[in-house]
Order: C-alpha cells, then structure tokens, then sequence
C-alpha cells in the first residue's frame, strides 16, 4: 500500500524517534510499504517519521544515484535499518546536492563526510556493524537524521534556509507540485 508522505512542517518530523523493541506483523508490512511508497515517489531513501511513525526506521535504495559505469557503482545497495546507531564518520566533508520528499521542490547543497560506520538490524532483526561511502553513505547519514528529527535544510546557511522560507510555508499549507500522495499538516 502506498502511504502518504508527511509534508514538511509536521512536528512528527521533528521528533527524536523511538526505538523499536520487537517484530512484528505489522512492523514487516509497513517495510513493505514503504518500499512501496518510496518506489512510487522515485525516492532513494524513506524514514518512518515520513509516513507518519516515530519509530527508528528507514530503508534505502542507492542504485538509482549511480550511472552504470561509475567506479563506485559497487557501493550501491537496497538495505533495511532498524534500530540505526552511526558509530563512526571520517574522511573530508563533501558537498552534493540533497532534496527530501517531504520537502518537494527545494534542493540544497548538503556537506556531510564521506565514510560512515554503523551497526544497525535487518528486516529480520539481525544485527550488522557496516561501513558504507560515497552517496551510498550520504543516502543513509540524511535518512539517519530524519530518525533523530532533523532535515537536511538544518545543514544550510541561516540566510539560505530564510531565503527559502516562504517555499517552506507553502509546502506546510500544501502548495506543492509534488506528483505523489502527501499529508499536509495545515489544510
Ligand atoms: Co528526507
């Protein structure tokens, strides 16, 4: 089932997520939808808070960021993370162009670092401690912040996020042209 996508200006995104204690039913059909979800809106990456749950989940989904003949195409993975805990990044910051589908139409560039380690559970509630570079890394280091209620505008200039604050408040009260299915949390 696709769900809808929590437009920018819901406190739900702002919050520090909980982890998660058990699996359950539920919990392996809503990674289903966000799969789903994700897979209709193009994106690369969806957290919970995004579909409206505050619960320390995201999955990603990198391949689509890479061409067929970069070096690095490799690095590329589609990964469940639950109960996510970055342990380590390293390497010089590096800027790349983000956007986020609660945030539609604004894209920024974004300086995070280029190497991360982290020890997170699969689907199946199996835990792994993994390294992971390049976008692969900057895939999972922007949904991670979702799961710790930032976004990725928190990384950019004061004047450039007031720049962008009426796009913000019209994306709050629903004026967008995104093409996938969103809440608003004011209309
Ligand atoms: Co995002």
């Amino acid at each position: 089932m696709i769900l809808p996508i929590v437009a920018y200006g819901d406190s739900i995104l702002r919050k520090t997520a909980d982890e998660i204690s058990a699996d359950s039913v539920e919990l392996q059909q809503l990674i289903d939808d966000m799969f789903e979800t994700m897979e209709a809106s193009r994106g690369v990456g969806l957290a919970a808070p995004q579909i409206n749950k505050a619960i320390r989940l995201f999955i990603i989904d990198s391949s689509r960021m890479y061409d067929d003949d970069d070096a690095d195409k490799a690095d590329a993975t589609r990964e469940v993370f639950i109960n996510a805990k970055i342990l380590e990044e390293d390497g010089k910051s590096w800027t790349y162009e983000e956007g986020c589908l609660s945030i539609p139409g604004i894209r920024e560039d974004v300086a995070r670092k280029p190497q991360i380690k982290i020890e997170y559970l699969d689907r199946k509630f199996k835990k792994h401690t993994k390294s992971f570079s390049g976008l692969t890394a900057r895939v999972i280091q922007h949904e991670y912040d979702h799961i710790e209620g930032k976004l990725f505008i928190d990384h950019i200039s004061p004047l450039r996020r007031s720049l962008l604050k009426r796009k913000l408040d019209n994306i709050t009260k629903g004026i967008t042209n995104a093409d996938y299915k969103m809440r608003f949390p004011k209309r």
